[in-house]
């Protein structure tokens, strides 16, 4: 079996890992390697975070040796405003890499959780940093609790494969596909754009057609979910009637009765 290296090699040739026992968060050493200059395929793998990073600035409980805490750095040539369709993209890897390891059906709670039996084994943290509009380097931090058998009360939706397929998860081989996968739709996205996958992104989309709760720090209302357009906005309609398009970032969706 090919190793992890070999894999990042065919992002470029000077893709590199970097292991740590413990770190605070893989995202953190992510951005500096990149601000060093690390090349696209270059990844950060940890047994152990102390400070994992979230979205909308909450913190990602990732206890040691249980779960993939990683985070790889890329170099894609596309304009800043393109950049957020990473996020779906690694979803949509992460997902299809999700069901093929373990036979359990995941499904992506857009824009980027990946859930199974509707609760939450997998999140993605993007960052970016882009000059004169374009992208410099982008950060696709993962967080995937694969053998985790605890979580904390105050995380009602958090599973892990481990509870969810009852059996223990190998780690690389999930980091291996995810890899593989990840790779086929990054070219494809840099060649095509997204709209070449948005069909299957929407099949695998748990909120599809469901009425979800949309919340940002602006606003916060019920909508049903109609479609996803191809920038992989999210295209809702509100209880009057009005339609809105939800682009990614600091929004948060929810179903009406749980988490999907
Ligand atoms: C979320 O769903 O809120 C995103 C979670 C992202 C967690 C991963 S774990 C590896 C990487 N390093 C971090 O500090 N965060 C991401």
């Amino acid at each position: 079996m090919k190793g992890l290296e070999a894999v990042l090699k065919s992002f470029d040739t000077q893709a590199q890992i970097e292991y740590y026992d413990t770190i605070d968060s893989t995202n953190i050493r992510a951005k500096a390697w990149a601000k060093e200059g690390a090349s696209t395929g270059c990844l950060v793998i940890a047994k152990e975070q102390t400070l994992g990073k979230g979205r909308l600035g909450k913190s990602w409980e990732s206890p040691k040796d249980d779960g993939i805490w990683m985070s790889l750095i890329v170099r894609p040539d596309i304009v800043a405003s393109k950049a957020s369709l990473l996020t779906l993209i690694t979803g949509l890897s992460l997902c299809e890499t999700i069901s093929c390891v373990t036979g359990l059906e995941a499904k992506i709670k857009w824009p980027n959780d990946i859930v199974v039996n509707e609760k939450k084994v997998c999140g993605i943290l993007t960052e970016m940093q882009a000059e004169t509009g374009y992208v410099k380097y982008v950060i696709i931090g993962i967080g995937i609790n694969v053998n985790v058998e605890k979580f904390p009360k105050e995380l009602p939706y958090a599973t892990s494969l481990k509870l969810e397929g009852h059996t223990t998860y190998d780690k690389k081989a999930i980091i291996k596909k995810f890899l593989e996968i990840f790779y086929i739709y990054y070219n494809q996205y840099k060649a095509y754009g997204f709209s070449d996958m948005r069909k299957t992104y929407i099949k695998k989309c748990i909120n599809m057609h469901k009425k979800v709760n949309i919340s940002n720090a602006k606003q916060k209302f019920v909508a049903f979910v109609k479609d996803i357009d191809e920038e992989g906005a999210l295209i809702v309609e509100d209880e009057q009637g009005t339609e809105h398009t939800i682009f990614t970032g600091e929004v948060s969706v929810r179903g009406l009765y749980g988490y999907v």
